[in-house]
């Protein structure tokens, strides 16, 4: 996905605001855009964005492709977990709109507290064959990228656990605007 060029997301006006006061989750596998997607969307709603990939590296105090190669993924998903439960403290329903990380919403614990939380669940999608070509190309390093032929198979894998998301949204051959705006659109926010 790329940038339309010069491509200012208009902000939303006080009705807009005020349309739905719960938080919007972006999820999906590494490449899909969530991080991009979600700042255009919060732009495009005048909504706060956040991605808890950021949060988590805040309270460890290292990158995530550190604790990764310091502490293993297990340690990972225990930071992401409590990452993930300090945000929802504090989001409260209110709305704003959360990127997680590829992993995070496949592991029942973490799905679960977002299901609580009444937040809507946003699928974004793509082949994982251009997912991966899309992370070899962007940042950050990702320490589960590794061969295609394993980045196909964790694909395959998780790909049932997005597929509860409230909605699924293609992302193939569209830029990270039309996306945005197509997932407010569809959540009946534009
Ligand atoms: C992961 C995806 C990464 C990051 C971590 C683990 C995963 O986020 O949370 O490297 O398990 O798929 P992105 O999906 O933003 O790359």
């Amino acid at each position: 996905m790329t940038r339309r060029p010069g491509a200012q997301p208009d902000a939303g006006g006080p009705a807009l605001r005020s349309a739905g006061a719960r938080p919007i989750f972006l999820v999906g596998f590494m490449g899909a855009g969530k991080s991009t997607v979600g700042q255009a969307l919060g732009n495009l709603l005048g909504w706060p964005f956040e991605d808890l990939d950021n949060r988590v590296e805040a309270r460890e105090g290292r990158a995530i492709e550190r604790i990764f190669a310091e502490s293993g993924e297990p340690e990972f998903r225990r930071a992401e977990r409590e990452a993930l439960a300090e945000l929802l403290a504090e989001a409260d329903g209110s709305s704003r709109v959360v990127a997680l990380g590829g992993g995070a919403f496949v592991q029942a614990e973490n799905a679960a507290l977002i299901s609580q939380s009444g937040a809507l669940v946003v699928f974004l999608d793509g082949t994982a064959d251009e997912l991966y070509e899309r992370c070899r190309q962007g940042q950050p390093e990702r320490p589960l990228r590794r061969s295609l032929e394993h980045f196909r198979q964790l694909y395959a894998a998780r790909r049932p656990h997005y597929l509860k998301a409230a909605l699924h949204v293609e992302t193939g051959g569209k830029d990270i605007e039309t996306v945005a705006a197509e997932v407010a659109s569809k959540l009946g926010l534009r």
